[in-house]
């Protein structure tokens, strides 16, 4: 049995700092575990220009300590007007690594989202040219569509279509919860790849109902049924170089989780690659785990693979109940649960 692995230095393909007291408190977390980040455009205001991308860039590095080695990628938040001319100029600077399309009312802060594809056609063709990558929160907002087939639809309806529209741009599913994500992507060209949540390969939506309400287990896109998990988890182990890690770490206050209209997001930043092991080596491919977590992601954004290593050891790590953050408290992914690999 193995008991150590070490790994190339992996990144987070997906993540939310958030900003002020929170990304004090959060930023550090994913610093810790990862080389990179792409870090999610969804503040309020949203991140929609090269300068307040770099600005948010600057306060992400000054949240951190001055010899961290942890290098964020930014990314711009599509809007109904946003200008391609913007989008390919912070891209050509070095400040944009891509951009992310939220439809409108999806998700958290996605209000400014996009309300129509075609309105972003312009942006689109843009990054098609260039070769800037799209990444996209795919579900749609329609509410006579089931929650739990909001992500089926929106590929059917949307993403679909996008893709024989541009054929050569590079596309990133985030976060994908459902069988039909998977076998879309692994059917779709070269150009098309999906990032994987450690809570997706963990939960299904039982665990959101589990002997009451559990707004910690609440995110989206929702958790699905037990076959989508097992899907999403199998593309996760598979070794297929479309699917790599992604956390979509989404912290938000206990109290705001804990409310009667509780925020979505699992906060899954301190013990990622705790939770990402667990779940490779449940599935006994250990072997397939360096790949996921630090090298296809890095090839397909068409970025170095990192130097230096991480070493997980097989030794109980006992996840808090809650962490201090913000002035008020933050409760982790698996909060209460005993994970059997540590990051040394
Ligand atoms: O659960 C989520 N939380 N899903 C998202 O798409 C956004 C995120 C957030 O920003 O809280
Ligand atoms: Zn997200």
């Amino acid at each position: 049995m193995t008991d150590s692995i070490t790994i190339r230095r992996p990144d987070d393909w997906h993540v939310h700092l958030r900003d002020g007291a929170m990304l004090e408190a959060v930023a550090g977390y994913t610093a810790r575990q990862f080389a990179r980040a792409i870090v999610m455009p969804n503040l309020t205001p949203p991140v929609t220009t090269a300068d307040a991308a770099r600005a948010y860039r600057e306060a992400i590095m000054a949240a951190l300590p001055g010899d961290a080695d942890f290098t964020p990628l930014m990314t711009a938040y599509l809007t109904d007007t946003i200008s391609p001319d913007e989008l390919a100029r912070g891209h050509e600077d070095g400040v944009f690594t891509a951009a992310k399309l939220y439809p409108a009312g999806a998700t958290t802060n996605s209000a400014s989202g996009v309300t129509d594809i075609a309105n972003i056609r312009a942006a689109l063709e843009a990054m098609q040219s260039i070769g800037m990558p799209l990444l996209v929160h795919g579900e749609v907002t329609d509410h006579d569509i089931d929650i739990f087939d909001r992500e089926a639809v929106f590929i059917e309806r949307i993403l679909e279509p996008l893709v024989r529209d541009f054929p050569a741009l590079r596309i990133v599913l985030e976060h994908i919860t459902t069988a039909d994500a998977v076998r879309f992507v692994e059917n779709a060209g070269q150009n098309v790849a999906a990032t994987i949540t450690p809570h997706h390969c963990h939960i299904n939506r039982n665990a959101i109902f589990e002997r009451g309400i559990r707004p910690h287990a609440y995110c989206l896109p929702i958790a699905k049924r037990e076959q989508h998990r097992l899907a999403v988890r199998a593309a996760a182990v598979s070794g297929s170089p479309k699917f790599f890690l992604g956390t979509d770490s989404a912290p938000h206050a206990k109290r705001d989780k804990e409310a009667a209209c509780g925020c979505a997001g699992i906060f899954n930043a301190p013990y990622a690659l705790e939770s990402y092991a667990a779940v490779f080596d449940e599935e006994d491919v250990l072997d397939h785990f360096e790949a996921f977590a630090s090298e296809h992601g890095p090839r397909f954004y068409g970025l170095p693979l990192n130097e230096g290593t991480v070493t997980l050891r097989r030794e109980s790590v006992d996840i808090p109940e809650s962490l201090d953050a913000a002035g008020g408290e933050i409760v982790p992914f698996h909060a209460g649960e005993t994970l059997r690999w540590s990051l040394i």
